[in-house]
């Protein structure tokens, strides 16, 4: 049956509307029609639809529930010009885009032309003083390929777009919103009455972010490389004589033998498990980078099993692809066969048996160190298997860290079911949130890259990852006592939050700066473990609802046009507003949302004397759960629980709290507790009690201390949890 008749036929038994008929089969994955509440697929019509390569960035193939109303207001035109597949979009005036994943620049991208191609970036010749592999807000593409746009218009009303292609994808801002690349592609429309409606529907479609362990939420510290095990133990040590909390130490590869992934160094990392019993003893976590880049050396047994299985990717006329990695002449697996996944997993196991608690992927684009900046070849074959055909590495390309992702992502989970995984990638695609985290790559130590490493976070949270953020202080060159200070004053607050730098360069420690930086650093990290209850709530509702951790200012209403482009400021959740300072010596003038944001602190800082930390503001009609300060997510965070209530114009509050084992997938069957708290003014008093919960878990007897910031100042008062807490105002 021709895919015309087979669609016909499809109509009349379920009686579809015939517009998402026309001409394709309503069951082909790429067909054009409505997909979902408010999500339409357009597929161009000069191309059969079961030849347009399905769908990387879905966690399933959508099949058509209808056809497009004839009011859908976002519609895509597909042009061809030559090879080049165009798909433009009108936008109306005052519509303000965001999205298109991992970019330097302002959080607003009208006007933007960048690149969905994942490539570590590479300037030859470099600008005076700086590495040819830095990037800054003219590098079209980054290591992540997220072809999405979202858009905001005038009235506060939202839609997105993705064009849904791992070929490498222009995005062109310039007027309106231009996608093109080489192959026929769909374009999936989202249109929702506000831009967290819309996010929330591409979550639907792309998944959620699995609820992280809460040792992954906590500050993290890395260089490239703490070495020998002796320097990582001092690191550790170092932490905790200087009262500095931190839940992770990071290894980069120097812990390996020769670079060869899945070994170690039998001088300077002759023991890791005894050197991870060390750092758990402290409370701390590990986590380990691997490298795609498998050493090509017969003997090896990476490399040999790697060969007689078929797993390494190969060239047109069937030879290996061979280039330079860290290790030297290297072959790389071909994650897109589910037996190469099946292959890597194994593994897994008796890799993480070393007490390693968490996996750093690199180098995923994937990009070859030697020589620099010499691309993949695009001829290269993928052997494909399970839901992917063959294909070329220019179809595969985007998706390789995302298969590498995935392929870790289970291999941990089924190496350790009783625990979450943690998995840190630098390359990723559309949808591949749901396997793993991301940092922003090497950034470097300038001011500049300190504003980004805001506005790139604010974005990839518009692109559907949450957990993200940069190497606090910056990767390349090393950063001045106040920017490093400043960085981590605000960077204590990322979803991701992690200090790392190159090879060679200066100490990077929250200590290495003097006893001022080294003060300010650790009240931004007691900050942060102070807050630790509210970005875990936040997380939660992440992976439920696919919304932000870190959400633009514009959030607060959307509809308020002096908000679309405020990118120093942002919001945490719903609640609290951050405003640091980002620029030196040039400060900047925030746009504040309407309604009540009423300071706070957090642990007695001064902000007006510390413009490291930024100003933490919140909202009225908020209660923000905080815990208490410990040197890591081993120790009790909420003994006692301390409420932030901000009463709105009603003398009303509300906030909740998300609690569970922190570890492993209890939660999935009651073990967890969310409690909604309220709050309510009577005459001078507020009263502050639990308005609902939920879950199975048990309440423990623990204090709770509710802190009202009102205009005229703070109020405190304290009592059991299970009663009524009352706050006198006088
Ligand atoms: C890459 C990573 C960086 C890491 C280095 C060595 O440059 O982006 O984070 O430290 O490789 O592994």
């Amino acid at each position: 049956m021709s895919p015309t008749s087979r669609c016909l036929a499809t109509y009349t038994l379920l009686v579809l509307a015939a517009s998402a008929c026309t001409e394709q089969s309503s069951q082909c994955p790429q067909a054009q029609g409505l997909i979902g509440d408010g999500i339409a697929r357009f597929s161009p019509d000069d191309v059969a639809c079961e030849s347009i390569p399905a769908s990387m960035a879905l966690m399933e193939p959508r099949l058509i529930e209808g056809g497009i109303p004839a009011d859908w207001q976002t519609q895509p035109t597909f042009t061809t010009d030559g090879e080049t597949r165009r798909a433009t979009i009108a936008i109306e005036e005052g519509t303000s885009l965001y999205g298109t994943g991992e970019i330097a620049g302002p959080l607003l991208r009208n006007g933007a032309v960048t690149e969905a191609w994942g490539e570590q970036p590479f300037r030859q010749p470099p600008p005076p003083g700086v590495s040819p592999f830095e990037y800054d807000d003219q590098t079209p593409n980054l290591y992540q390929a997220h072809p999405w746009v979202l858009g905001v218009r005038a009235d506060g009303s939202s839609f997105g777009v993705l064009a849904d292609t791992t070929y490498r994808a222009r995005i062109d801002l310039a007027n309106g919103i231009e996608f093109s690349a080489r192959a026929p592609f769909p374009v999936i429309v989202i249109e929702g009455p506000s831009p967290q409606d819309v996010l929330s529907k591409l979550a639907d479609l792309s998944g959620t972010l699995e609820l992280p362990p809460l040792w992954a939420l906590g500050y993290q510290q890395a260089r490239w490389s703490y070495t020998p095990d002796t320097r990582v133990r001092e690191i550790a040590d170092e932490f905790r004589a200087r009262s500095i909390p931190c839940d992770v130490i990071w290894l980069d590869i120097n812990y390996m033998d020769r670079f060869r992934i899945f070994t170690f160094d039998q001088e300077t990392f002759p023991e890791p498990a005894a050197l991870n019993d060390y750092l758990h003893g402290k409370g701390f976590k590990s986590v380990w980078i691997l490298d795609p880049g498998v050493k090509f050396e017969p003997g090896y047994p990476v490399y040999d099993q790697g060969l007689e299985g078929d797993h390494f990717i190969r060239k047109p006329d069937g030879e290996l692809f061979v280039a330079g990695s860290w290790p030297g002449d290297s072959v790389w697996p071909d994650y897109t066969s589910p037996d190469t996944r099946n292959w890597w997993q194994a593994y897994i196991p008796d890799f993480l048996d070393n007490g390693i608690d968490g996996l750093w992927i690199d180098l995923n684009e994937p990009s070859i160190v030697t020589p620099p900046g010499v691309p993949f070849p695009e001829d290269l074959l993928h052997r494909g298997g399970g839901d992917l055909p063959p294909g070329t590495h220019a179809r595969y390309h985007n998706a390789y860290g995302m298969l590498m992702s995935q392929a870790t992502h289970e291999g941990m989970k089924s190496a350790r079911p009783e625990r979450r995984p943690f998995l840190l990638s630098r390359s990723n695609y559309t949808g591949g949130h749901r396997y793993a985290a991301m940092w922003t790559g090497d950034n470097s130590a300038t001011w500049d890259h300190l504003y980004w490493s805001v506005t790139m976070t604010l974005n990839m949270g518009l692109s559907g990852q949450p957990f993200a953020g940069p190497d606090i202080g910056g990767f390349f060159r090393a950063p001045t006592d106040s920017l490093y200070a400043h960085w981590i004053g605000v960077g204590a607050f990322f979803p991701f939050s992690r200090t790392h730098t190159v090879q060679l360069s200066p100490p990077q420690e929250p200590w290495s700066f003097g006893p001022q930086v080294e003060a300010i650093a650790r009240a931004a990290i007691e900050r942060r473990y102070r807050m630790l209850p509210y970005i875990y709530t936040l997380f939660r509702e992440s992976s439920l609802n696919g919304l932000p951790v870190w959400r633009p200012v514009f959030f607060a209403d959307p509809a308020d046009p002096s908000l679309r482009a405020e990118d120093h400021a942002f919001l945490i959740g719903a609640d609290v507003l951050v405003e640091p300072v980002l620029t030196e010596g040039d400060p900047h003038a925030f746009e504040t949302p309407s309604g009540i944001w009423r300071e706070f602190t957090l642990v007695g800082e001064d902000p007006s004397q510390t413009p490291e930390l930024p100003v933490l503001k919140i909202r009225g009609g908020a209660i923000v759960p905080l815990g208490r300060v410990v040197q890591s997510t081993t120790e009790p965070l909420l003994e006692p629980l301390t409420l932030v209530v901000s009463l709105n114009a009603q003398g009303r509050a509300e906030g909740g709290l998300y609690e569970d084992a922190g570890e492993g997938y209890g939660y999935q069957t009651g073990d967890y507790r969310l409690t909604t708290y309220s709050a309510q003014q009577i005459d001078n008093t507020v009263e502050v009690r639990i308005a609902s919960e939920e879950g199975d878990r048990e309440r423990p007897e623990r204090r709770v201390d509710v802190v009202v910031v009102t205009d005229s100042g703070t109020f405190e008062g304290s009592g059991s949890e299970t009663s009524t807490i009352i706050v006198s105002l006088d």
